[in-house]
């Protein structure tokens, strides 16, 4: 048995919930206020048999390791060991992967960072050059324990400080270049410090942990904003600065903010609105909308309201809204970016433009009303035209009616002409969602789910029922065939069908249907049910060849195509008896 097997064993998840989670019995389940949103009734659920919790409100779920990871914000290694502190045992080693050689690198990585950060904030407060930086943020209204708080730092000018602490503390040449701090000059052979003259922004990983720094020059030099290159431990798309200590207020506020700089967040978050991260300059890529959305999806898009910020803000809305994101924009007056209108307008208006924030459907449509002239046919079609392809990137086809019937008001347009152009543009534009937007549940039949929940229960009954579903393509456009698929393979490989194996095989919305059923709370399903649930995909794939064929007789008839409809005929008999044979419903 491995040591995680071992720890999950010995613990009990009511008990470790239960230091957190206020828990009443309900059914088979324990429910209580959820401790990742905000919620007045609960729909946070324990099931104390299958050591599982799953939110039905905000869709969290997981083991017991999955759950202390999240409270405490720690990474699965730390939440191992704070488990098996909490029962007791005592681990051997590190656990996870630390055994291979390039894992004993990156570990290396994050010491040589962890010590790079504590050299240059050191530099800040210890030296004569160092003061004349702090007296630059301090001109820049940074009071003292923000800058302690955000860990900020000092390179010197002189090129070869941190080279130099970096061996004396042991660090080889080879790890300082691979952490892209040091720099070889190739010509002679000769290393120097990334970093020069710049107020150094240490940012960190999920884990809190910092994987690389960005530098702002202290005057006009350029660049203004000098970052680490990526390396084994930092890849610049898949970090977002400061969610790691935003990623519980997001949560429990259930939205974001999303600024641009490093002097943005930290002026946000100064001001005790914590739960801001920043892009930092890249544009936002789906790896990060994929991190934000492990806390909510809900967002505020804070850019700056200059051009290069509005054109950003419009290309992160079309990621953010084909993620599924429920998005605001926050564009502030005056040509402020969030840190210039936090200092001079104070925190207080920095709220309130917040809670006013306009869906950014009517950012949309008052940009475009402003851009075009409204009053005036062309300019109608014009304005709609601008609006319209970021509606059509909406999943949620309810979602996108409503949104055209109110873009429709606010132009004075048919509302039913452009829903269609809408449809149309979406039915072109939509590519392969790579995020199930989470809506995709409800799309699942009743006799899915109960369907998923016996087998979830049932592993003889999993074993004799999923072949034969695979293989006769019952399970074929249905919104869970992914997931039944899935359950197949890990029966093949002879694993257990338990939610938290499962958990990095399937997409989110699979995985949230996977805790769905788990936790259902009614009598577990037996096989004769299950059967009459096959029956029933069985009958509904059916119905639906039969629509198929319906259209196609009807082709047939309009193109006086007497061969092909014989043929679709005869096709719709055999399914006709088959239907019968499965019985009406
Ligand atoms: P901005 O140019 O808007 O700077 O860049 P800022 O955040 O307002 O900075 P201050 O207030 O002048 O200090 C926004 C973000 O884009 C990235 C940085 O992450 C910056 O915070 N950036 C900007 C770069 O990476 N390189 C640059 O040269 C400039
Ligand atoms: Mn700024």
């Amino acid at each position: 048995m491995s040591q995680i097997d071992e720890v999950r064993g010995a613990a009990d998840i009511v008990k470790i919930v239960g230091d957190y989670v206020k828990l009443r019995k309900a059914g088979v389940n324990l429910m209580g206020l959820c401790p990742f949103h905000q919620e007045k009734t609960p729909s946070f659920a324990v099931h104390p048999t299958k050591q599982i919790f799953h939110c039905f409100g905000c869709g969290v779920g997981g083991d017991v390791f999955k759950f202390v990871l999240l409270i405490e914000n720690l990474s699965f290694p730390e939440a191992l060991r704070r488990v098996a502190d909490k029962v007791g045992i005592t681990l051997r080693e590190a656990p996870g992967d630390e055994s291979d050689q390039a894992a004993r690198e990156r570990g290396q990585l994050y010491k040589l960072h962890e010590a790079a950060e504590k050299f240059y904030a050191a530099q800040l407060t210890g030296t004569a050059e160092g003061r004349a930086a702090r007296a630059y943020l301090a001109d820049r209204g940074l009071a003292d324990e923000v800058v302690a708080r955000f860990r900020l730092g000092y390179a010197a000018s002189n090129g070869q400080a941190l080279t130099r602490h970096l061996s004396e503390a042991g660090f080889t040449p080879e790890q300082m270049e691979r952490s892209g701090l040091v720099q070889r000059e190739a010509e002679r052979d000769r290393v120097f410090d990334r970093f020069r003259r710049r107020i150094i922004f240490p940012i960190s990983g999920e884990s809190g942990k910092v994987v690389a720094f960005g530098g702002r020059a202290l005057g006009d030099e350029q660049p203004k904003y000098l970052n680490s290159p990526e390396t084994p431990i930092y890849t610049k798309g898949r970090v977002l600065y400061h969610l790691d200590r935003a990623a519980a207020a997001i949560r429990k506020l259930d939205y974001a903010i999303l600024v641009e700089g490093y002097m943005d967040c930290i002026a946000v978050a100064s001001i005790g609105v914590e739960n801001v991260v920043a892009s930092c300059g890249t544009s936002l890529t789906e790896n990060q909308i994929r991190l934000l959305a492990r806390s909510s999806r809900r967002v505020v898009v804070n850019y700056d309201p200059d051009s290069a910020g509005q054109a950003a803000t419009e290309r992160s809305l079309a990621l953010l809204l084909e993620a599924g994101f429920e998005v605001k924009v926050l564009a502030l007056p005056a040509g402020l970016d969030p840190d210039s209108f936090v200092r001079r307008q104070g925190a207080e208006a920095y709220r309130k433009a917040l809670s006013l924030s306009p869906t950014y459907m009517d950012y949309l449509t008052d940009r475009a009303a402003v851009e075009h002239d409204i009053s005036k046919p062309e300019g109608k079609v014009a304005a709609a035209g601008r609006v319209l392809p970021y509606i059509a990137q909406v999943p949620n086809p309810v979602l996108r009616a409503e949104l055209a019937s109110r873009l429709a008001d606010r132009l004075r347009v048919d509302g039913r002409l452009l829903r269609q152009e809408i449809e149309r543009a979406a039915g072109e534009k939509r590519r392969e969602i790579r995020m199930e937007p989470q809506w995709a549940a409800t799309r699942v039949t009743p006799a899915e789910r109960e369907l998923l929940r016996a087998l979830l229960e049932d592993e003889k009954l999993a074993d004799e029922l999923l072949p034969a579903l695979v293989d006769e393509g019952v399970l074929e456009g249905l919104a869970a065939e992914a997931l039944f698929r899935q359950f197949r393979e890990a029966r093949r490989r002879g694993e257990k069908l338990d939610a938290s194996s499962l958990e990095d095989q399937v997409t989110s919305e699979h995985q949230r249907l996977t805790y769905e059923c788990l936790l259902d709370g009614g009598e577990a399903p037996d096989r004769v049910r299950a059967l009459s649930c096959v029956i029933a995909l069985k009958r509904a794939k059916a119905e639906r060849e039969r629509e198929k064929l319906q259209t196609a007789i009807r082709e047939a008839e309009r193109e006086r195509n007497q061969e092909k409809l014989g043929e679709l005929l005869r096709a719709k008999d055999k399914l006709v008896k088959e239907l019968s044979q499965l019985g009406r419903p």
